[in-house]
């Protein structure tokens, strides 16, 4: 079980909150001192993401929860996933998708809803990827839990886990984590980690580690049997 702060109230008052995206296109709060959710400086972590989940896969059917800018969505689309799958729970968001047409799409499945009132009817043994990255989530570990039902045999699961190093060199770094989650990953899943560098983290970014650090961490399960 990963550890977490139990408050799901935070992420209710996130979803009540008005979103927008600026005029970068990066998705914020419609405050004076503006909150960003997501920003296009992910955008090579999201790039990698969907390579390292959907590379080398035929008619991959694949869930993602927490659209943003859609930039994974985006990149998902390039592997022609027989189903992909997302769910979004801010309205303003929901809007952008489906002014989009992401709901009109072959294939794609979307969900407007809060992962949390859906998260139990999804089918299990069904996926051949997951990736979650939502915003302000301290619940995260009850769809955790979840996904690893949710895979197929030779599938993986990643989410954003916000871990950035100075270096993928080190080893105690990964040897920390795999100790830090060994307890949480079953038998039956391979954990790996990956990287993507990042040169530079904006300042104005929400990010609370050093933002010198430029290597970040993801973290990939397969499921092996
Ligand atoms: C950081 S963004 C995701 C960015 C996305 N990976 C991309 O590539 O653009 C987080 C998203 O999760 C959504 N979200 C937050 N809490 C959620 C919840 N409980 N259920 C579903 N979506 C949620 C937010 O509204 C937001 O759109």
């Amino acid at each position: 079980m990963l550890p977490y702060i139990p408050d799901p109230n935070v992420n209710k008052t996130f979803l009540e909150q008005t979103l927008k995206y600026d005029d970068n296109g990066e998705l914020c709060t419609d405050t004076e001192v503006l909150d960003y959710v997501m920003m296009e400086w992910e955008r090579p972590m999201m790039l990698d993401i969907s390579r390292y989940l959907c590379e080398g896969k035929e008619d991959v059917k694949i869930l993602n929860v927490g659209f943003g800018m859609g930039i994974i969505d985006t990149y998902i689309q390039e592997y022609n996933p027989s189903e992909h799958w997302i769910i979004e729970g801010h309205p303003d968001v929901c809007k952008r998708m489906a002014d989009d047409g992401w709901d009109k799409k072959t294939g794609v499945k979307c969900f407007f809803d809060r992962w949390q009132d859906v998260y139990e009817d999804l089918p299990e043994d069904h996926f051949d990827a997951i990736y979650f990255d939502t915003y302000e989530d301290h619940e995260q570990h009850l769809f955790s839990d979840r996904a690893l039902k949710l895979i197929k045999k030779g599938g993986k699961v990643s989410f954003f886990n916000d871990l950035f190093v100075d270096s993928v060199s080190d080893s105690a770094v990964t040897d920390d984590i795999k100790k830090y989650y060994g307890d949480w990953v079953p038998e039956n899943f391979k954990m790996s980690i990956e990287n993507t560098y990042i040169e530079k983290v904006p300042e104005h970014s929400n990010y609370s580690h050093d933002l010198a650090k430029n290597y970040y961490l993801h973290i990939i399960l397969e499921r092996l049997y």
